[in-house]
C-alpha cells in the first residue's frame, strides 16, 4: 500500500496530488496536510477504544485550523482547549461542547464565563485559586461547573526540558500531597460539581512507563477519594504520545492505549485522552523554495523562503524535522547545507549539516510539520503567515489563504488616527 506522503518516482505526493503541483498553485511557503492521515491517526484511537466508555479530545493546540477541526468533528472528535480562542474555534468549525474539556493554568473569569455558557464538558483545574475564581464565576451566573483536579505526578517524562509538565519543578496541576484536601473542599462548594481527575505529564513522550507510573498514582487517589464518599466519572490522561521524526520509536497509538486500558483493569471510569501532535504531527509537511546557496569555506547556506517565524521548533527545541527536496535530482552534487530562513538572527534554521542534493529554485519539504507548526507561527520581521491547504484524495482545500500586507497590520493606528487628549 502506498503512504499518503511518500516520492513516487522522483516527485513527492501528498495522496493524489505532487507537492510540485501545490507549490505552483499556492506558493511557498505553504503547510500541506493529507486528510487521509489524520484521519487514519484519530480512528486508530476510536477504534482502540470502542469497548471502553471514552472521549477523545484532540489537543486544538497542535493545530488550530478551522479546516482541521471541521475533519475531527466530522469523525466525532471531543477538544481540548487552553483558551477561549480556542473554544470559539472549535464552535465555529461546529464541534460539540458537551465534548470539550478546557486545561491550562491561568484561565481568566471572563474565559470562564464563556465556557460555562457554552455548556463545557469539564474544566481541568490546576490551583485551589483557580477553584475558588471558577465557584465565584459560576455563583455569579447560577451555574454549576464541572471539573476534574489535575494532578501534577512528579514523574519525568523524559522529554525536551520545556515541554515536560508533570514534575514538581512546573507550574503545572496540584501535587499530590495535596490533593485529597483540594478534592474535599470542592466538594463542598455549591457552585462546583467533581467529575473527575486528570494529568498531563508532557509531549513528545516515547517512554509510556512514566504515563503508567502516574496512573497508579492517579488510581491510588480516586480509589482514596472513594473511601472518602467522592466517586469520580472519569479519568483524564492528557495528551503526549510522541511521533517518529529521526529515529525515536514511540509505542503505536494501538499500543499506547492498549497499555492504558489494561493498567486501568475493570475500573470502569470513562476514559478522556488529549492527543494532539499523534493526530496532526506525522500528516503535514513544510514546503519552501531555495533562494540562495552560498558556499563559504566553513559552510554551505541554503537559504530558503521559510523561516523560524513560519516553524519554530528547531529554533526553540532544537528539534530536528526530516528535510528533503521535493524533486529527487539526479547528477548534481550532494553537499552538506544549513537550512536556514531569511529572519536576522542565527537561530532561524530548519535543519543543520542535511546532506543533499539541491539548487536554487528547488522546493524542500520539512516532514512531520503538521503538529505545533502553524501554530507556533509568528509575524515576526514583518513576515505573512504562510497558506495552508488539505489534500484530501485528488482535492486541495485551501485551509488558510496566506495573509497579506493588510493582514499584517491589521488593528495598528498611525499617531495621527489615534489622538484622544486626557479629560483632565
Ligand atoms: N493536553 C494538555 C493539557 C497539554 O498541555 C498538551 C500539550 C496536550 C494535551 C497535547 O499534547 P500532545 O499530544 O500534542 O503531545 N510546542 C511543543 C509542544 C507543546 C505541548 C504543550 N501541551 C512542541 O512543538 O514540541
Amino acid at each position: 500500500m502506498t503512504h499518503p506522503i511518500e516520492h513516487r518516482g522522483n516527485e513527492l505526493y501528498i495522496e493524489s496530488i505532487s507537492a510540485a503541483e501545490i507549490a505552483k498553485e499556492f506558493g511557498t511557503p505553504t503547510y500541506v496536510y493529507s486528510r487521509a492521515l489524520i484521519e487514519e491517526a484519530f480512528n486508530s484511537y476510536k477504534n482502540m477504544l470502542t469497548s471502553h466508555r471514552s472521549l477523545i479530545c484532540y489537543a486544538v493546540k497542535a493545530n488550530p485550523n478551522l479546516a482541521v477541526l471541521d475533519i475531527l468533528v466530522q469523525l466525532g472528535a471531543g477538544f481540548d482547549i487552553v483558551s477561549e480562542g480556542e473554544l470559539k474555534r472549535v464552535l465555529t468549525a461546529g464541534g460539540d461542547p458537551g465534548k470539550i474539556v478546557f486545561s491550562g493554568v491561568g484561565k481568566t473569569p471572563s474565559e470562564m464565563n464563556t465556557a460555562l455558557k457554552s455548556k463545557i464538558y469539564c474544566f481541568n483545574v490546576e490551583s485551589e485559586s483557580e477553584l475558588n475564581t471558577l465557584n465565584e464565576v459560576s455563583k455569579k451566573m447560577g451555574e454549576i461547573a464541572p471539573i476534574s483536579i489535575r494532578i501534577n505526578p512528579n514523574v519525568n517524562p523524559t522529554t525536551h526540558p520545556y515541554i515536560a509538565t508533570g514534575m514538581r519543578k512546573n507550574k503545572f496541576g496540584v501535587p499530590k500531597d495535596e490533593v485529597i484536601k483540594l478534592y474535599e473542599k470542592a466538594s463542598k462548594l455549591k457552585n462546583i460539581s467533581v467529575q473527575g481527575i486528570d494529568c498531563h505529564i508532557g509531549s513528545q513522550l516515547v517512554d509510556i512507563n512514566p504515563l503508567i507510573e502516574s496512573i497508579q498514582q492517579l488510581l491510588e487517589i480516586v480509589d482514596e477519594l472513594k473511601r472518602r464518599g467522592i466517586n469520580l466519572e472519569h479519568i483524564n490522561l492528557g495528551g503526549g504520545l510522541g511521533i517518529t521524526y529521526r529515529d525515536e520509536a514511540p509505542p503505536s497509538i494501538s499500543d499506547y492505549i492498549r497499555s492504558i486500558l489494561s493498567e486501568l483493569g475493570d475500573n470502569n471510569l470513562k476514559l478522556i485522552v488529549e492527543p494532539g501532535r499523534s493526530i496532526i504531527g506525522n500528516a503535514g509537511i513544510l514546503i519552501t523554495e531555495v533562494q540562495y546557496l552560498k558556499t563559504t569555506s566553513h559552510r554551505n547556506f541554503a537559504i530558503v523562503d521559510a523561516a523560524m517565524n513560519d516553524m519554530l521548533r528547531p529554533a526553540l527545541y532544537d528539534a530536528w524535522l526530516e528535510i528533503l527536496p521535493i524533486s529527487k535530482r539526479h547528477g548534481i552534487e550532494h553537499k552538506t547545507w544549513d537550512i536556514v530562513g531569511p529572519v536576522c538572527e542565527s537561530g532561524d534554521f530548519l535543519g543543520h549539516q542535511r546532506n543533499l542534493a539541491i539548487k536554487e529554485r528547488d522546493i524542500l519539504a520539512v516532514l512531520s510539520a503538521g503538529a505545533y507548526g502553524s501554530s507556533m507561527s509568528s509575524n515576526y520581521n514583518s513576515r505573512c503567515r504562510a497558506a495552508e491547504v488539505i489534500v484530501d484524495s485528488e482535492t486541495i482545500h485551501l485551509a488558510r489563504k496566506r495573509e497579506s500586507f493588510n493582514d499584517l497590520i491589521l488593528g495598528e493606528n498611525l499617531l495621527a488616527k489615534t489622538e484622544k487628549p486626557r479629560a483632565k
